[in-house]
């Protein structure tokens, strides 16, 4: 089998390791004879999967008791209305740092529930940089940003540091556990699986327990925090792969070095083609140099028939999933934990080629 080098933002890249095990797993779980996915979740087989993934997410992020690891289904975006539906009402305001389409996602739901005071935006120059400064509501129900801006290929070097007292939510969709995280910082850290954890479906929610409680009771039982958390995630029938897939994707980046491992191999991975970029005549990374995401590397020509032609080209020698978004153009190849080391050199010589060619 030809694997190419998969750029895509998501779904994306999985360690071949852990598709190996997972299809191994298909069949027959372990030596139940009974595939991972044909289990019941009420059963041993499976309620043993499902601590062991709670137990290696645990152990990764040194998450302490006080936190909840919920695995959901509906995505982020059914985050982007869950956090204020539990956290805020029409009495109160949330802050969002905007820092591109996401989190303009997630303000227009929270809107729906409460005040929103927008921070800081970085829309004056199409979401190519992360602010430096917040200008903070007085007491915030929380503080919510994207930590990753997955479309125009910015990130957070580390965590804003909101008013003291207001819980700090994340949307760490497209950078979870790329690098270290004190996640006793954080009130609220939530991700799609599908771009560095595992398949999508399933959503992971690490939650303060204090802040469980906060929600209203009278909403549906499925839309609050306190039903998952008080049957380990299994109030209904949960995402059983995507939870069996996540479990060795944790085990994997442990093998990896943990956090700090992967933190300095995503370093090592995006520097030789940001440094390619700055000295490319053709091709221009998008974002500020300060607020470059190691894990989505945005880039342009400046003339789209030249994008086109070097994505067309690209994918015909196997770099595939290179079209940037359409609200900013160009290239973008996602380099999440998995993506091979190899695959960013063997871009970097394919692009100095197509340079000589057509610069
Ligand atoms: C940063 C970020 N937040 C939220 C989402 C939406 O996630 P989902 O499709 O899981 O709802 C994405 C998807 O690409 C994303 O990149």
């Amino acid at each position: 089998m030809n694997r190419v080098y998969n750029f895509s933002a998501g779904p994306a890249v999985m360690p071949v390791e852990v598709l190996e095990e997972a299809r191994e797993n298909m069949l027959s779980l372990g030596d139940t004879g009974i595939g991972v996915m044909e289990h019941s979740h009420r059963g041993k087989p499976f309620v043993a999967v499902a601590e062991q993934a709670e137990a290696n997410c645990r152990k990764l992020a040194n998450i302490s008791d006080d936190y909840a690891v919920l695995f959901l289904q509906g995505g982020a975006s059914t985050q982007f209305f869950t956090v204020p539906q539990n956290l805020l009402s029409k009495d109160k305001t949330a802050d969002y740092l905007v820092t591109g389409s996401w989190s303009k996602k997630a303000v227009k739901e929270a809107k729906l529930f409460g005040n929103v005071n927008v921070a800081c935006s970085s829309e004056d120059r199409n979401f190519c940089y992360i602010p430096k400064e917040c200008s903070y509501s007085d007491a915030p129900a929380y503080v919510h940003f994207t930590s990753n801006n997955t479309i125009f290929g910015t990130q957070f070097a580390t965590e804003p540091a909101g008013p003291a007292g207001a819980p700090l939510v994340c949307d760490a969709s497209s950078d979870i556990f790329s690098r270290p995280i004190d996640v006793s910082k954080y009130g609220i850290i939530y991700a799609g699986a599908q771009k560095n954890l595992g398949p999508s479906g399933v959503t992971l929610v690490i939650i303060r327990k204090d802040l469980i409680e906060q929600g209203p009771s009278d909403l549906p039982s499925m839309l609050q925090y306190r039903t998952h958390a008080n049957n380990d995630s299994m109030f209904n029938t949960p995402p059983t792969f995507g939870i069996f897939t996540m479990g060795l994707v944790f085990k994997w980046i442990e093998k990896q070095g943990g956090l700090a491992g992967v933190a300095q191999k995503n370093a090592a991975k995006a520097k030789p083609l940001y440094d390619y970029l700055d000295g490319s005549s053709l091709f221009k990374a998008t974002a500020d140099q300060d607020s470059r995401s190691l894990m989505n590397v945005c880039f342009v020509t400046g003339d789209a028939d030249k994008d086109a032609k070097f994505i067309a080209s690209a994918k015909e020698e196997g770099f595939d999933g290179l079209k940037g978004h359409r609200s900013v153009g160009g290239m973008r190849a996602s380099i999440y934990n998995a993506f091979p080391a190899e695959g960013v050199t063997a871009l970097v010589d394919f692009m100095r080629d197509f340079e000589a060619k057509n610069g």
